[in-house]
């Protein structure tokens, strides 16, 4: 056994918050418990001093890319899940945008046997809504659901047929599976590159409402109302988005969503390079920073700050990284023509406790929305402490000082916009099932 002694130990679904001792029994949970390792226990176990340190139930991501099938060269599923350790991430839901794209049982149990053999975080996958993500016909659910997938989602992209989504709300909900949504109206986002408004009008690109977002959260609503389903919204980046969402709960609609480190810690201003002047940001000459664009786009000021306050008060369930790893070609190239999405897997905890630190987040509520929050918006039996769970735990030295480097990333990929920032809150050690998965190298 492995006794975690002396630290912080949050777990928010345990109802746990104050110094105690973590014991791991093989790949589950033992206990947690007040009294520290006896003599007799320490000659016997291992026994880890986690003293100013916190112990926290590894992280639950629902949303990460990570290119395999397909573009290797970006990343792989075991660089992928590498990097989820590196970051206290022990469950990683891997999005189906791939190539072939994981539209069939074929794809989702390669997926989750890399994911196996790899021994990193644990692997899930997710499977398309429709064949190929095309938005036209509706994917085996069935054969998915019965293949290892988690959910469904066409991510990346949208159900742009009302008609098409509300058959997948209605397959879904029958399979007892979660449609997870990209929230995106293609005839209002076309064109545009960067959040409409008035830094776009500033840099003369082209803007992407926010309302392209809302139309489709509001869509997707109606129809998950309609077919009573479970419907999950992913990467949240509006006001307007979650008002809709607060409002739907309020009525008893099954929804949940989650929001990126990304939208809660940038705005638009970012796309400029304007917020930050850290090493990393573009050389002077380049008026715009790739690192900064994505779908949906970084937004306003007041929508971060509906973003910050949703996940206080519980309307956004679950912070999700949207890693999405892209290579040097994909990003060094005008504005317009720039690949969306960025990697976070690295660094989504430290900005989280940045919040904890500005007074906009107590910590046990971000420890839920890394942890239990996301494993129950799918129904997943991990992110919690409690007797008997997997024994997934992160370590974290909650006031290290680090600066990012993207070239030190475990992650294949280097498209962070944190790169060269200096960050507060550090992983010192993983277990996933009870086995030593990521150990932090000093220096
Ligand atoms: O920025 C993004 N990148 N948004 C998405 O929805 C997809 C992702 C990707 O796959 O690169
Ligand atoms: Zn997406």
């Amino acid at each position: 056994m492995i006794f975690l002694e002396g630290g912080r130990v949050v777990d928010p679904a345990g109802k746990v918050d104050g110094v105690r001792t973590v014991i791991l029994d093989g790949e589950r949970v033992r206990e947690v418990r007040e009294a520290k390792a006896s003599p007799g226990e320490r000659e016997a176990h291992e026994v880890i001093d986690c003293k100013g340190l916190l112990v926290l139930p590894g992280l639950v991501d629902l949303h990460v890319h990570l290119r395999e099938p397909g573009e290797e060269g970006k990343e792989t599923i075991a660089t992928g899940a590498r990097a989820a350790v590196a970051g206290g991430i022990t469950t990683v839901v891997a999005m189906p945008n791939t190539r072939p794209v994981c539209d069939s049982a074929a794809v989702a149990r390669f997926v989750r046997s890399r994911g196996v053999d790899a021994g990193f975080a644990r692997v899930l996958p997710a499977g398309a809504i429709t064949r190929g993500s095309l938005g036209e016909q509706l994917a085996d659910m069935a054969e998915l659901k019965e293949a290892g997938c988690v959910v469904v989602t066409d991510d990346g992209r949208p159900v742009m047929s009302a008609g098409v989504m509300r058959r997948a709300l209605e397959y879904a909900r029958d399979l007892g599976l979660t449609v997870m949504v990209h929230a995106e109206d293609l005839t209002l986002s076309a064109g545009g590159s960067m959040n409409e408004g008035p830094v776009a009008t500033r840099l003369g690109l082209s803007g992407v409402p926010a309302s392209a977002e809302i139309a489709m959260v509001e869509r997707d609503i109606l129809l998950a109302d309609l077919a009573r389903a479970h419907l999950h919204i992913a990467h949240v980046s509006a006001a307007g988005s979650v008002r809709a969402i607060r409002e739907a709960r309020s009525r008893g609609v099954h929804v949940t969503c989650e929001a990126t480190p990304h939208h809660f810690t940038l705005t638009d201003e970012a796309v400029a390079g304007e917020r930050a002047s850290a090493p990393g940001r573009p050389p002077p000459g380049e008026p715009y920073d790739t690192h900064a664009k994505m779908t949906p786009p970084l937004r306003s000021e007041s929508d971060r700050q509906a973003i910050v306050g949703a996940l206080a008060d519980g309307i956004i369930d679950a912070i999700a990284t949207d890693h999405a790893p892209h290579g040097p070609l994909d990003k060094q190239v005008e504005f317009q023509s720039a690949a969306n999405g960025i990697i976070g897997l690295e660094t989504s905890l430290a900005l989280t406790l940045s919040l904890v630190r500005a007074g906009d987040l107590p910590l046990a509520r971000a420890v839920e929305r890394l942890t239990s929050g996301p494993a129950r918006c799918l129904g997943l039996n991990v992110g919690t402490l409690l007797p008997g769970a997997p024994a997934d735990v992160a370590i974290v030295d909650p006031e290290r000082l680090w600066t990012v480097d993207a070239h030190r990333f475990f992650s294949r990929s280097r498209n962070s916009p944190f790169n060269g920032w200096t960050l507060r809150g550090r992983v010192l050690r993983t277990y996933v099932g009870g086995r030593l998965v990521h150990l932090l190298e000093e220096g």
